[in-house]
């Protein structure tokens, strides 16, 4: 055996044990998925000095561009979220498919799901994207059976679907209308949207005016860029030795920022809730709960140095901001038995209230959601006519509403 044949026999065991953590773990469901994520090398559509290790990972994405700041703009995305968005298509042999986001790997796996019969179209706004992606397709033998186009995916791509399904593989604050007009009357529409900061790959389906969730994933990806593109609003306050704690907003920033001048200076309070969870357990539908339901909901992050950055393992990156005063996620040990407490801390005249607002929430979950059924989510685009019940969360898009709707127990 020379070398290459080693690293090929080595990839395949690697792949073949991912696809078993994979399953076990529920991302991978179906016999036809999973054929084609065993059969798919990964290994060569990412950069060539990527270990195999961490190319068979399931929760790695790999860079493959980053701008001119050193933000990612282009990956081949974690395995786990592309097997569980394949998945979330429902797709099946014969099917037509758009993706929107190339990176070569995802489309071909989409070509081993819907087979010869089927149709892979791919899409990216980025040249250099699509570039790679065609080359390492041809390389693979996939060139055939994927048709990639350099395009703004706001738009419709002419001569193409309708889709039976289009799965959006670029972090989306709005879905465009022309993937609905794009979407075949009983076709599946994926997408990681970002809701208030906190995002899901949501995969919907249409009823009547609107379209309605079937389900929906943790995910986190590179943003869209292009007509598409949301810039979230940004307040960096400043601490006594000039770093910086950020909060971004990506809805209802507050009108008088400034009243947060100097707000890292006051003394700090905070407030605990007695809601505790066991290390381990994940707790993700609590920050989405936070992103419905808490008014100047936003994202903190802090310069290595602060007061805050020396304290990273008691706290979250959620924050509340009332005012002159913000409050955030934190943590301390539970007071009996193993795990935490949650609470917040915060800064401000009014910090004591920012942290009761976020402690009132702490409480309203796990009175009313955190044992329940996951929420569901519905888009409601302009001109529709949302039913907004108890227990629903609205927001506000451009080309329409997203509506997050908790089933309420208790
Ligand atoms: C995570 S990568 C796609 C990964 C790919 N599907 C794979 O096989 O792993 C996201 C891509 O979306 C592209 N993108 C961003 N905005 C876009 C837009 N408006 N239209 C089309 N593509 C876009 C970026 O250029 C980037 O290459």
């Amino acid at each position: 055996m020379n070398d290459e044949t080693i690293d090929q026999a080595r990839a395949a065991e690697l792949r073949g044990k991912l696809a078993e953590e994979l399953t076990a773990a529920g991302y991978l469901k179906s016999a036809l998925v999973e054929a084609a994520f065993r059969t798919v090398p990964r290994h060569a559509f990412v950069p060539a000095d990527t270990p195999l290790e961490v190319t068979y990972q399931a929760d790695s994405a790999v860079v493959t561009k980053r701008d001119e700041r050193g933000i990612a703009v282009s990956s081949v995305s974690a395995a786990y979220i592309q097997v569980a968005m394949i998945e979330q298509a429902e797709l099946k042999p014969g099917m037509s498919v758009l993706e929107i986001g190339s990176g070569g790997y995802n489309a071909a796996l989409l070509a081993e799901v819907v087979g010869p019969d089927g149709q892979v179209i791919s899409v990216d706004i980025d040249p250099e994207a699509t570039d790679r992606a065609t080359a390492l397709l041809d390389a693979t033998g996939y060139g055939e059976r994927v048709t990639v186009i350099t395009a703004d995916a706001e738009h419709e791509v002419s001569g193409f679907g309708p889709f039976d399904a289009i799965i959006v593989t670029v972090g989306a604050w709005d879905l465009s209308p022309a993937w609905r007009h794009q979407l075949a009357a009983d076709g599946r529409l994926v997408v990681p949207l970002r809701m208030n900061g906190v995002s899901r790959s949501i995969a919907f389906r249409r009823v009547n005016d609107h379209l309605v969730s079937t389900s929906a994933v943790v995910c986190g990806f590179v943003p869209m860029q292009g007509v598409g593109e949301h810039i979230d609003r940004e307040f960096r306050l400043p601490d006594a030795h000039g770093r910086h704690v950020t909060l971004r907003f990506d809805a209802g920033a507050p009108d008088s920022p400034a009243l947060l001048d100097g707000v890292l200076a006051s003394e700090r309070s905070e407030v605990w809730s007695g809601v505790t969870i066991e290390h381990g357990v994940s707790f993700a539908d609590l920050h989405l709960w936070l992103a419905s339901f808490l008014p100047g909901f936003c994202k903190l992050a802090a310069d290595e140095g602060t007061e805050l950055a020396l304290e990273r393992r008691t706290w979250f990156p959620f924050a509340g901001v009332r005012g002159d005063s913000f409050a955030y996620l934190s943590v301390r040990p539970a007071l009996e038995g193993a795990g935490v407490e949650f609470g917040a801390r915060a800064y401000g005249p009014h910090g004591q209230e920012a942290a009761i607002a976020i402690v009132e929430q702490l409480q309203a979950w796990d009175r009313h959601a955190r044992r329940g059924p996951a929420p569901t989510f519905a888009y409601w685009p302009t001109g529709s006519h949302p039913d907004l019940d108890e227990g629903t969360a609205v927001q506000e898009k451009k080309h329409g509403l997203v509506t997050i709707s908790w089933p309420m127990a208790g």
